[in-house]
């Protein structure tokens, strides 16, 4: 059995192959979606760009999803509004929180950073409480770092 760490550092490796070489983002966001979501077995797993003052959809795993989300609203709007990760144990204990799904329990949203601006973020759901913790902040932290430049 692997733990939480082991699965990321290997994860890490695997984002750094598929990201090599290519500069299209939306490209790069749907296979780090496809590989994070796949790893790790998580509920949702799926970008939102920031695109004309708000956050809309990008690539995902998962269920179906809201569309767009605005500036300082939910739990992704918030990671954007204070530029850091935002860790959520129990989304019912979260005022504001964007309900996506019914079954969504805890959440964990980070910043994509572009010449010390938020120009997307990354957002995972659990269907459990609890999921999220540091290992989880500091590795796709380092994992979304990988994307490359969004083009103006
Ligand atoms: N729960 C998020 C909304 C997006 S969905 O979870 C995919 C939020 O509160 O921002």
């Amino acid at each position: 059995m692997s733990s939480k760490e082991e699965k990321y550092r290997e994860l890490y490796a695997q984002a750094e192959g598929l990201m090599k070489g290519e500069s299209d983002v939306v490209a790069c966001m749907a296979n780090l979606a496809a590989l994070v979501h796949e790893a790790m077995g998580f509920w949702w797993t799926g970008f939102y760009r920031v695109v004309e003052g708000e956050l809309l959809l990008g690539p995902f795993q998962g269920p179906v999803a809201c569309v767009h989300i605005g500036y300082g609203r939910g739990v992704c709007g918030t990671a954007w509004k204070e530029r850091r990760t935002v860790v959520v144990p129990d989304v019912e204990q979260f005022p504001g929180h964007i309900a996506c799904s019914s079954l969504s329990r805890s959440e964990i949203v980070v910043p994509v950073m572009q010449g010390g601006e938020v120009v997307a973020v990354l957002d995972i759901d659990s269907r459990d409480l609890n999921t999220f913790d540091d290992t989880d902040s500091r590795w796709l932290e380092q994992i979304v770092a990988l994307l490359p430049a969004m083009k103006p």
